[in-house]
């Protein structure tokens, strides 16, 4: 609908579209497709989740939390981050549950940047760590970094920090292209950041996704590292409950502080009996729960990855996460529809009738991801090797 009135969107408003993400979903619904497009997991939830989610209602955990969340589930946090991170909380207060990783992400950039500050962001990137730090009017820096086997180059980054450089934004495991940062790299990360008076936010929401040996290293464990870095996580895809939107942020008392209040401001607090609910995560789940869910999700990488090099991708295999960014270059030399990255998302739609990413969405330039697609495999296996059996019948 066209409006009549005189009144203006928001300039902050106005660059928002639709992803090519939300686009490429409903073409591929048209058709009765399958979408290894956008980053949604369709796995079951744990009965131990859903029977606590249950019960948290039954029992009328139905107002406010405390706007950094229910104290139990801040302590299981924080023995969480002490024993699978080795980052050094200490106590609640350095913890914040918020609305999803996104919404602590949120929190985050709006208590730390403003506009005259700039931020360095690493290509290619997840969209919306790119728009949330442009909504807060801080310019951002962008730092190409490759796929999965690129190392981080202190020189390149060094060469984009300015004076008014005031943060960094670390995602390990990395969507979309499966970067597991090594301890190593941190290190020299954080070398940087300690010469420039630097701050990190680092999204590890894929922290357990991992394949072929790789360790997932948080970067506010190395020492002196935690007094400068926000560490951001949550439950939506360890746990499969994406639509829930439960995540939480780590950071010294003094940031985190702000941060829930800021928290409070935008969301007062994250949803209540789902707060209850996700301490089963914690409290509930086999110790086999995470090497399961490895062995679940490396079971899909290979069957994907496998697919799409016999298809003739260049596929860099992921270290983690759930996605691979590949590349059609050899397949365009054959094959019509292949003549850039959004022509080559529509030729899969209509040719296999599945969805991926076109790779411009994950660049400030586009022509960076022209020859590349996005697949994710958080997919139920029946319908990934049916995506699979399509994209060869279509392509092989
Ligand atoms: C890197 C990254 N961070 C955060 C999220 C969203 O996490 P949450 O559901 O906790 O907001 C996603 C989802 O795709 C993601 O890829």
């Amino acid at each position: 609908m066209e409006l009549t009135s005189t009144f203006s969107i928001a300039e902050r408003a106005e660059p928002l579209e639709q992803s090519d993400i939300r686009a490429v979903t409903q073409q591929v619904e048209a058709v009765g497709g399958i979408n290894l497009g956008q980053g949604i997991c369709d796995l079951p939830t744990p009965q131990p989740i859903r029977r606590r989610a249950q019960q948290a209602i039954a029992d009328d955990h139905s107002i406010y939390s405390h706007y950094a969340g229910i104290e139990p589930l801040r302590r299981g946090i924080v023995e969480k981050e002490q024993t699978y991170n080795d980052v050094p909380v200490s106590a609640p207060d350095e913890v914040v549950v918020g609305v999803g990783s996104t919404g602590c992400f949120v929190s985050a950039a709006f208590t730390l940047l403003e506009e005259g500050d700039e931020v360095i962001l690493f290509e290619p990137f997840y969209g919306y760590h790119r728009n949330i730090l442009e909504l807060t009017g801080a310019t951002i820096r962008y730092v190409p970094l490759g796929g999965p086997d690129s190392t981080f180059d202190r020189a390149t980054v060094e060469a984009a920090v300015t004076d008014d450089t005031k943060a960094v934004v670390v995602n390990t495991p990395a969507n979309p292209s499966g970067k597991v940062w090594t301890r190593d790299e941190l290190s020299r990360l954080l070398g940087l950041m300690q010469d420039h008076d630097l701050v990190a936010v680092t999204d590890e929401i894929y922290e357990y996704m991992l394949y072929d040996g790789a360790e997932h290293v948080s970067l506010a464990s190395l020492p002196g590292a935690y007094e400068r870095t926000i560490t951001l996580s949550g439950f939506s895809k360890a746990y499969n409950v994406t639509g829930w939107r439960l995540g939480y942020a780590v950071a010294p008392a003094p940031i985190a502080d702000k941060m829930g209040l800021m928290n409070d401001l935008l969301y007062i607090c994250a949803p209540r009996p789902l707060q209850h609910a996700a301490l089963a995560a914690f409290e509930d789940l086999s110790d086999d729960y995470v090497p399961n869910l490895r062995d679940d999700y490396a079971a899909r990488r290979r069957l994907l990855c496998e697919t799409l090099e016999d298809i003739g991708f260049e596929v860099p295999w992921p270290d983690g996460a759930y996605y691979t960014l590949a590349n059609f270059d050899a397949l365009a030399e054959t094959r019509t529809g292949f003549g850039d990255d959004k022509e080559a998302m529509k030729t899969l739609v209509r040719e296999a009738k599945v969805a991926s990413v076109s790779g411009r969405s994950f660049y400030e330039d586009p022509a960076d991801g022209r020859s590349q697609l996005r697949f994710c495999f958080a997919k139920e296996l029946p319908v990934l090797e049916q995506a699979c059996e399509q994209l060869r019948e279509a392509f092989g």
